[in-house]
C-alpha cells in the first residue's frame, strides 16, 4: 500500500510517498481503507521541526491527522464497528499516520460517519471540530448573550467555533481576510472584521472571551480588549506559555488558557450529531495523494477559507 512518510525535518519537499506492507492488527484494532484525509497545520509543524518536544526526533515520521474511511477488517475483540461501515476519526496529534491507504485504529479512535457528509467533508471535522468544542464549551464557557471575538474565524477550527459559538447564544465578531468575509457572514458571525483593512488592536468593543486561532495575537495585545474578567483562549502550548498563563491565572481576572487537544470517543460522537443537524464543513480544495507536497504547500502558504483534503482512491 502507499504511504506518505519523511525520514527528515524540512518543509514539503520532504514528504514522500513509499509502498508498505498493510499494516496487521491487534485483536482491539480496525482495518481501515482510508478515503480522505484533511490537512492541518499542526502537520507542518511537527514536519517542519518545531514540536520535536511532542513529537520527538526518531525516523522515519508518518503524517495526517484526521481521516475518514470504510472498515476494511475487525479484530476479535471489537465490539461497536463492522466491515463496511464509513467512520471518520484521529490519531494521536504529533505522531501521525493517516496519510496511507490502510490504517489500524482502536474502536475509541473513530466514530460513524454522518450519513449526510462525503467521505472529503468528514476527514475535515474532528481535530477542528473537537479544537473548536473544547475551546468554545469546556475552555471560554461560552454561554448567551456574551460578546466572542474570534480571531483566525475562517480557518479550520474558526469556521467550527463561530457556528459553535453562535448556537450557545454568543454574539460572535469574526476577524478574517478578504477572502473569508462572507463565508464568516454566512457562519453566522454578528461583526465581520477584514484583519487587512483593519487591526484588532484597534478596536474599542470589549470581550468576554478572546480567542486567537491565528497565532499572531498574544495575550498582552489581547488584555486590551478582555472585560475584567474575560477569558483569552490560543492554541499554540509551550512550556513558557503553559507556566506563564498558571502564574496569570493565580493572579489576574483575565484569564488565559491554551489549546491542547483531547481527542474523545464521546467528542467524536457529538460532532457527529452536530453535523448531522446543521453543522457547516468547509472545504477549500481536494487533491490526490501524488500531489502531496503540492497540498502542503498551498495550505502552508494560507489566504485560503476552509479545509484542504486529500483524497485516496
Ligand atoms: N494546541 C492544539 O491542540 C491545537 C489543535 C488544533 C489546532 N491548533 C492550532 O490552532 C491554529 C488554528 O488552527 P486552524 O486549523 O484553524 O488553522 P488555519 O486553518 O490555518 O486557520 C488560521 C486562520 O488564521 C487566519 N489569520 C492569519 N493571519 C491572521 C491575522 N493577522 N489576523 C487574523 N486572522 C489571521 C488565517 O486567515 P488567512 O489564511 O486568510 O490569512 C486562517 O484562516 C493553528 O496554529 C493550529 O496549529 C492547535
Amino acid at each position: 500500500m502507499k504511504k506518505v512518510q519523511y525520514n527528515q525535518f524540512g518543509d514539503e519537499s520532504v514528504l514522500d510517498v513509499v509502498e508498505q506492507a498493510v499494516p496487521a492488527i491487534k485483536n482491539d484494532q480496525l482495518l481501515i481503507r482510508v478515503k480522505a484525509v484533511s490537512i492541518n497545520p499542526l502537520d507542518w509543524k511537527v514536519y517542519g521541526g518545531e514540536m520535536t518536544l511532542m513529537s520527538g526526533s526518531k525516523f522515519p515520521k508518518s503524517l495526517g491527522i484526521d481521516f475518514s474511511g470504510i472498515v476494511e477488517q475487525t479484530g476479535s475483540a471489537v465490539t461497536r464497528f463492522k466491515a463496511g461501515d464509513a467512520v471518520m476519526g484521529l490519531l494521536d496529534v504529533f505522531k501521525g499516520g493517516a496519510l496511507a491507504e490502510y490504517i489500524a485504529v482502536s474502536q475509541t479512535d473513530i466514530a460513524p460517519k454522518p450519513t449526510n457528509l462525503s467521505f472529503e467533508q468528514a476527514a475535515a471535522l474532528p481535530l477542528t471540530g473537537l479544537s473548536a468544542l473544547q475551546i468554545i464549551d469546556q475552555m471560554a464557557s461560552v454561554g448567551p448573550n456574551q460578546d466572542v471575538l474570534i480571531n483566525g474565524a475562517t480557518g479550520g477550527v474558526g469556521v467550527f467555533a463561530v457556528q459553535l459559538a453562535k448556537k450557545r447564544g454568543a454574539r460572535v465578531t469574526a476577524v478574517v481576510g478578504t477572502k473569508g468575509v462572507a463565508q464568516a457572514a454566512n457562519g453566522g458571525a454578528d461583526t465581520v472584521i477584514d484583519y487587512t483593512r483593519q487591526s484588532v488592536n484597534h478596536m474599542h468593543q470589549l470581550f468576554d472571551v478572546v480567542i486567537d486561532l491565528s497565532t499572531k495575537l498574544s495575550f498582552t495585545e489581547a488584555k486590551s480588549l478582555m472585560k475584567p474578567k474575560a477569558v483569552f483562549v490560543s492554541t499554540l502550548p509551550s512550556p513558557v506559555a503553559l507556566v506563564s498563563s498558571f502564574v496569570n491565572n493565580i493572579f489576574s481576572g483575565k484569564k488565559r488558557k491554551i489549546l491542547i487537544v483531547k481527542p474523545t470517543a464521546e467528542g467524536l460522537a457529538t460532532l457527529s450529531k452536530l453535523a448531522e443537524a446543521d453543522l457547516q464543513i468547509v472545504l477549500n480544495k481536494t487533491y490526490p495523494l501524488s500531489n502531496v507536497r503540492e497540498a502542503y504547500r498551498e495550505a502552508r502558504r494560507g489566504n485560503i477559507v476552509g479545509k484542504s483534503v486529500i483524497v485516496l482512491d
